[in-house]
């Protein structure tokens, strides 16, 4: 099996002049495919914050490129060329907090400016901006597809595979993580189904992983959120599989919100569950999950539905998109170094 044929859809891209992103619109999704061009740092920063993309890679790969783009219509003054990209950086990490790969992906673009002599010519700042960005993306590419590897072979040879929030294609430069290593199993001839979480309140799950795993051919099904502990229950579900938005040292996992509920259900159901994320994802300045900036995302999220008001009008609703799952409740950690116990990311290094 090529790894071509592994990747699926890839979610942006950047025209050939550099001066434009591209974006499939993942707010319309399964019912629209729409790209849309971005040009402008806001335009780029609210993609970002509505979730035209989403997913913890493919936020970072998109803001490094959006500065790559922003770049692009920067005069030649070198003063105003580094204070712009450096507000650019600013106004993106400033989106979403939770996913540590945006920080990340935008550092490794503040050093392309520290690193660069004071008089360097800012086509050349410009040019390495883009290559860095570009080599942000291929790195996370190549990172999905080593994890698929390394991970194929902790997955059943058969049986229901469930999986939460979307860690797929959409959520990465392409393949995805715990979808990649779910595509790379049913490649080698694992006879798996998944089980796709449709993961209130934006339903990732539902619009994202079941259209990515249908276009490309993995037997998938949905459920409702609450209905995984009952199939866990009848013997329907042999492994777990999600991504992670930031893992702490101690290998404590933030993800989508209701991760942590699947966690708890498999320790019950003695079902491994397994996440899957790039090295970036990993921020060993942080000791545990405790510290792991939560996102609070609008009420309306929750209240509305389908263009539908759900709740009384005003109700007050919690939203967090995202929540902690202990270390001790994750068999393992696969990353494109390999598979790894939760305790021993710190003795790994960066
Ligand atoms: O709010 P989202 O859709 O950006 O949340 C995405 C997730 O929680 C994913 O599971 C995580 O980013 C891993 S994506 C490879």
């Amino acid at each position: 099996m090529n790894d071509a044929d592994l990747v699926g859809v890839r979610p942006f891209e950047l025209s050939a002049d550099g001066r434009t992103l591209k974006l499939l619109d993942q707010r319309r999704l399964p019912t629209e495919e729409v790209w849309i061009e971005l040009v402008e740092l806001e335009a780029v920063a609210r993609a970002i914050e509505d979730l035209a993309v989403r997913g913890a890679p493919a936020i970072g790969c998109v803001a490094a490129l959006g500065v790559a783009v922003v770049s692009q219509q920067l005069g030649d003054d070198p003063v105003t060329f580094r204070a712009a990209v450096a507000a650019a950086c600013e106004r993106l990490a400033r989106t979403r907090p939770t996913a540590v790969n945006l920080f990340v992906a935008l550092d490794q673009i503040r050093h392309v400016l520290d690193r660069a002599a004071p008089g360097e010519p800012v086509s050349v700042l410009r040019e390495q901006i883009r290559s860095t960005a570009e080599a942000h993306v291929e790195h996370d590419l190549q990172a999905c597809l080593a994890m698929g590897r390394h991970g194929a072979v902790l997955l059943p040879d058969e049986g229901g595979v469930l999986t939460h929030c979307n860690a797929g294609a959409l959520a990465t430069a392409g393949h995805g993580t715990a979808l990649g290593v779910i595509r790379r199993a049913h490649a080698i001839g694992k006879r798996i189904h998944v089980y796709a979480d449709e993961t209130r309140p934006v339903l990732q799950g539902a619009r994202l992983t079941a259209w990515e795993l249908a276009r490309d051919g993995v037997p998938v099904r949905v459920i409702a959120d609450n209905m995984a502990g009952a199939l866990m229950a009848q013997g329907r579900i042999k492994a777990a599989i999600v991504g992670a938005d930031r893992i702490a040292r101690n290998g404590d996992v933030a993800n989508k919100i209701g991760t942590y509920t699947v966690a708890v259900l498999c320790r019950h159901h003695g079902i491994p569950l397994y996440v899957a994320a790039p090295w970036t994802t990993i921020d060993l300045d942080i000791a545990t999950g405790s510290d792991i900036p939560i996102e609070e995302r609008s009420a309306d999220e929750v209240r509305n539905h389908g263009g539908r008001v759900m709740t009384p009008a005003d109700i007050e609703v919690c939203n967090p998109a995202f929540d902690v799952t202990p270390a001790e409740l994750v068999s393992a950690i696969i990353t494109e170094k390999g598979v790894h116990a939760p305790s021993e990311l710190a003795t790994l290094g960066r």
